[in-house]
C-alpha cells in the first residue's frame, strides 16, 4: 500500500491572481508533511486541484513514479486520495451513518439493514476514538464533529494519501488532541498526510517534513524539521525577518470606558464584572467553552442579559441589539466570522462596506461610491487582502483574506469607543497578524477601549495590557501585563484539581 506523492511543476491561474507556480515537492508514506505560507499562498488550491476540484493549468502529479489524472472529485477518491478541505461541504439532513456508507463503500449492497449499518458505523467511530451517534444528522454535528466524519470517510476508504486544510482552527484543544492521536495511527499506518496550518506549534508537533509556500511559489522543502528553526520557517514565509510579532509599546490609559459590573445570563456561573479603560487593550483568556464570548455577547445585546450593568464614559446605557451596540461606537467582531459576517456572492468591497455604509449616504438615501471605495482600498492596503480588485466576489479570495475583509468590516466603522475582538487572528498567518496587532494599538492610541478574546496564550501575553481570565463560565482572576506568563494565566484558567475544589 505504499504511495509516495509527488507534486510535479504544478501552475494554476485564476483570473487575475498566479495561484500556483512551478510547484513541486514530495511526499513521502509513513510522513506527516506541513504546509505553510501566508493567505492567499496556494495552499487550499494545491489542494483542490489534488482533490481533482480544480485541473491545473501546467505540471502533473505522480503516484509512486505514475503519473494521475483527476478530472473529478471522484477520481480523486478511486485513486486513494482524501483531502479534507478548509471549508467543509455537507448535506445537513444526511446522518452520519448514511453519510459515511455512502461516500465509502458506494458499491455494497449489504447495508440494506440498517441495524447493521449503524452497529458497524458505531464500532469504526469508537475505534477512532470519536464519540458520535450514528444517527445523529450532520445538520446539527459540530464543525469538529463534521471533520471528524469526514476523517472517518477517508479512514473507511482505506485512502492512501490524506490531505487536511487548516483542520484545528476550529477545534477545542480536546478536539484537537483527538484528531492529533488519528493523525500519529495513521502514520504509523504507512499512509502519507499532508498538514496545512497557520500555528507552528501544531507543524512542530506534528509534521516530519515540511514545505514554504510564498506567492504561488514553493521558496523551501525541509525533509526533516530536526534542526530547522521557527524564524527560518517565518522569514521563508513572508520574505523578511519578523524579530518581534508583537511589538508591543506601553501605552498610557486613560479614563474608565466600559464598565460591566454584575451581568448575568446564561451560560455564565457568576455574575461577571471588569472595566476597561481608553487606550487599554484587555485580553480574554479562557479554554474553548470558559464563557468569554458567551459573556461579550450579553454585553453586546446579542444575547439575552438577566442581570446586571454596562456604563459607557461613567453613564449607564442600555445594549439590548447589536445596532443599538453599533450606534453607540461599541463594535464586537464574532468569532464565527464566516458563518455571522460573510456575504459570499458580494464584492470585497460591499463586504467591508456593508455596516459602515450608512455614515456615508448621500442625500441620506444614495451609496456615496467613492467614499466606499476608499474605505475599502484602505483596508485592502492596510491588512495586505490579497485580492485583485476591490471589486473581486469575496468567496474566491483565501480562507485568511476573507476574515481579514470580515474584519475589516468593523474596524471601517467610524468613531469607535469599543471594540471587542472575538478570536481575530484565526486562520490568519504570521505576517498578517502582526499587521492586525498594530491596527489594534492603533485604536487603542486613539482612545478606544479594547477587548481581545483569543486561544492563542502567546499572543494574548504578547498584546495585552492586562489579562481577564475566565474559568467555566466565571471570571477567576485578572492579571497586570507585569505579573502575566504562562504559569500564572494557565493556573487560572485551567479546571481548579478536584481537592481544591473542596477545599473552597
Ligand atoms: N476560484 C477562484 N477564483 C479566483 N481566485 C481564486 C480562486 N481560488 C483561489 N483564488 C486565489 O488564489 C490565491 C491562492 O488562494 P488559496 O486559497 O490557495 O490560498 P491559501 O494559501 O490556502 O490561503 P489561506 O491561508 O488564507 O487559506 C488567492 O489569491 C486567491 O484569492
Ligand atoms: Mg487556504
Amino acid at each position: 500500500m505504499s504511495a509516495t506523492l509527488r507534486f510535479d511543476n504544478i501552475g494554476k491561474v485564476f483570473p487575475g491572481v498566479r495561484a500556483l507556480d512551478g510547484v513541486s515537492f514530495e511526499v513521502n508514506v509513513g510522513q506527516v508533511h506541513g504546509l505553510m505560507g501566508e493567505n492567499g499562498a496556494g495552499k487550499s488550491t494545491l489542494l483542490k486541484i489534488l482533490g481533482g476540484e480544480y485541473q491545473p493549468d501546467s505540471g502533473r502529479i505522480m503516484i509512486d513514479g505514475n503519473e494521475v489524472h483527476f478530472s473529478s472529485a471522484a477520481a480523486s477518491i478511486g485513486a486513494g486520495i482524501a483531502v479534507i478541505h478548509q471549508e467543509l461541504q455537507y448535506v445537513p439532513d444526511l446522518t452520519v451513518t448514511e453519510n459515511l456508507l455512502l461516500g465509502a463503500l458506494p458499491n455494497r449492497l449489504g447495508w440494506v439493514n440498517k441495524r447493521e449499518a449503524r452497529r458497524f458505523v458505531r464500532e469504526r467511530l469508537a475505534a477512532m476514538g470519536v464519540d458520535l451517534d450514528p444517527n445523529a444528522k450532520l445538520g446539527k454535528l459540530s464543525i469538529a464533529q463534521r471533520q471528524m466524519v469526514e476523517i472517518c470517510k477517508a479512514l473507511l476508504r482505506n485512502a492512501r494519501v490524506i490531505a487536511l486544510d487548516e483542520p484545528t482552527s476550529s477545534l477545542s484543544h480536546r478536539e484537537t488532541e483527538v484528531l492529533f492521536k488519528l493523525v500519529h495511527d495513521l502514520r504509523a499506518d504507512n499512509r502519507a498526510l499532508i498538514y496545512i496550518s497557520h500555528r507552528m506549534d501544531e507543524i512542530y508537533q506534528l509534521c516530519d517534513a515540511c514545505t514554504i509556500f510564498r506567492d504561488g511559489r514553493k521558496v523551501a522543502s525541509h525533509p526533516s524539521l530536526v534542526d530547522v528553526k521557527r524564524d527560518t520557517i517565518v522569514s521563508e514565509m513572508v520574505g523578511r525577518e519578523i524579530s518581534d510579532i508583537y511589538n508591543y509599546q506601553p501605552r498610557k490609559a486613560g479614563e474608565v470606558r466600559l464598565a460591566v459590573r454584575n451581568v448575568e445570563g446564561h451560560p455564565l456561573k457568576a455574575p461577571a464584572s471588569f472595566e476597561v479603560r481608553k487606550g487599554e487593550i484587555v485580553g480574554f483568556f479562557g479554554l474553548v467553552g470558559a464563557g468569554r464570548s458567551e459573556l461579550m455577547h450579553l454585553i453586546y445585546g446579542t444575547r439575552k442579559k438577566k442581570g446586571g450593568e454596562i456604563s459607557l464614559d461613567g453613564a449607564s446605557i442600555k445594549v439590548r441589539s447589536a445596532g443599538e451596540a453599533i450606534s453607540r461606537g461599541i463594535v464586537l467582531c464574532p468569532e464565527d466570522r464566516k458563518e455571522e459576517g460573510i456575504v459570499a456572492m458580494a464584492t470585497v468591497s460591499e463586504n467591508i462596506n456593508i455596516s459602515c455604509r450608512r455614515h456615508y449616504l448621500r442625500a441620506g438615501l444614495f451609496l456615496n461610491r467613492k467614499k466606499e471605495a476608499e474605505t475599502a482600498d484602505s483596508f485592502i492596503k492596510l491588512l495586505k487582502i490579497k485580492t485583485p480588485s476591490r471589486r473581486q466576489k469575496i468567496r474566491f479570495l483565501s480562507g485568511g483574506n476573507q476574515q481579514k475583509a470580515i474584519l475589516s468590516r468593523w474596524l471601517a466603522e467610524p468613531d469607535l469607543k469599543v471594540v471587542i475582538l472575538d478570536e481575530p487572528t484565526r486562520g490568519i498567518d504570521v505576517g498578517a497578524k502582526h499587521e492586525i496587532y498594530n491596527v489594534i494599538y492603533q485604536l487603542a492610541e486613539r482612545g478606544c477601549a479594547i477587548v481581545m478574546i483569543s486561544s492563542e496564550l502567546p499572543e494574548v501575553l504578547g498584546v495585552s495590557d492586562r489579562i481577564v481570565v475566565m474559568r467555566q463560565g466565571r471570571i477567576s482572576g485578572e492579571l497586570k501585563r507585569s505579573e502575566a506568563n504562562e504559569q500564572s494565566v494557565l493556573g487560572l484558567a485551567l479546571p481548579e484539581s478536584s481537592t481544591t475544589a473542596e477545599a473552597a
